[in-house]
């Protein structure tokens, strides 16, 4: 069977589980190198998945002809200018959300990949959840008949450190964390959003403010046919990892990881943790593997990926115009080109 060679550039949290994937539990991929600037973990990474390469650079990776695909890891401000060099070197590419921080250098990765007529997928891994793609699958076949409103909670267990924010080389709120219910909530809808209202607070940890990050945000969504929705955000939920979205229709609703069915149910840092999956990385084990199969597997036949770059570029959008709502307390339209106003 030919594998595909490829290789991972940023081995923290997230790159660390799309390396051990790739190395162990995707038959059609071959892990060939990681890369890190950390060269510490570079290497210690290498070594722990029996691997040769351990580079500490993504330059020095790309060097290597082995490497057919890159998955870029590194954290958000870097990920244009990553898929530019990549594609330039001929690789094909995963790209973690968000594509870029804005729209121009979103626009310049995907030119870029274009150019040199290499392939691109954005990380929404959501996607290959079994529980949202039945949901969509359900949408599709007219189940719930024409969608009307989109609601989704995408709540984080742990509190950033305050030197995540000070770091300064993620996204805000809407960049790192929304912007998997943004994606949502166009695959869901199967329509474009074309206008966001973003209400944020930051009232119980008013440091985060100083970094032009907020705590918690809730954005009111208009649609081009007409649909409206809401989705919250909030990056310290301390009971555990939540992510809940309902679609609901003309003929019915659909809810994805809804609770319990009880009157009242109390989530606290104590009750919580026996109904919810506390991290992302356990609550979508099986998304990631299939997100890295299929991936993989695409690149092999010749086939377009799943998510394309345009699909990272609309998500980016409507985080750019939440942002700037945010900003300047005001509902914020989106066009269908994807420029924001
Ligand atoms: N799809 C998802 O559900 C999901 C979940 C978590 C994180 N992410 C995304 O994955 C990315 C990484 O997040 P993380 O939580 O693993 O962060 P992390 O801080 O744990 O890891 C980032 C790694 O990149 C390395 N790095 C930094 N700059 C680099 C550069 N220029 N070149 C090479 N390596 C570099 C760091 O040393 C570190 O090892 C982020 O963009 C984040 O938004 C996606």
């Amino acid at each position: 069977m030919r594998k595909l060679g490829v290789g991972v550039v940023g081995v923290g949290e997230m790159g660390r589980r799309h390396a051990e994937n790739l190395r162990r539990n995707v038959p059609e991929a071959r892990l060939i190198a990681v890369a890190d600037v950390s060269q510490d973990r570079a290497r210690q990474t290498a070594l722990e998945l029996e691997i040769e390469h351990g580079y500490s650079s993504l330059g020095a990776m790309l060097d290597n002809e082995e490497i057919e695909a890159v998955v870029i890891a590194t954290p958000d401000k870097f990920h244009a200018q990553a898929v530019e060099l990549a594609a330039g070197a001929g690789k094909d590419i995963l790209c973690e959300k968000p594509l870029a921080l804005n729209l121009a250098d979103a626009r310049a990765a995907i030119a870029a990949v274009s150019k040199a007529g290499r392939r691109l997928q954005v990380g929404f891994m959501r996607r290959y959840d079994p529980a949202y793609a039945a949901a969509k699958q359900r949408i599709e076949t007219g189940e719930i008949g024409t969608p009307v409103i989109f609601k989704s909670v995408g709540r984080d267990r742990d509190q950033p450190p305050l030197a995540a924010y000070e770091s300064g080389v993620n996204g805000m709120i809407f960049y790192t964390n929304t912007i998997h219910d943004f994606d949502l909530a166009r695959w869901l809808m199967q329509d474009e959003v074309t206008q966001v209202h973003a209400y944020t607070t930051s009232v119980i940890r008013p440091e985060v403010a100083r970094y032009g990050d907020v705590v918690a945000s809730v954005v009111n969504l208009q649609y081009h046919r007409g649909a409206i929705g809401n989705i919250e955000s909030y990056a310290q939920a301390v009971y555990g990892y939540d992510v809940r979205t309902e679609i609901v229709g003309s003929k019915g609703s659909i809810l994805v990881g809804s609770l319990d069915r009880m009157p009242a149910v109390f989530l606290t840092s104590r009750g919580g943790e026996q109904m919810l999956a506390d991290h992302f990385l356990s609550r979508f084990a099986d998304a990631y593997l299939s997100e890295m199969k299929d991936f993989v597997h695409n690149i092999l036949n010749d086939n377009a990926p799943r998510i394309s770059g345009d699909d990272g570029l609309k998500a980016l959008a409507i985080a750019v115009a939440a942002e700037n709502s945010h900003q300047e307390s005001r509902p914020v339209t989106i066009r269908l080109d994807g420029t924001v106003s």
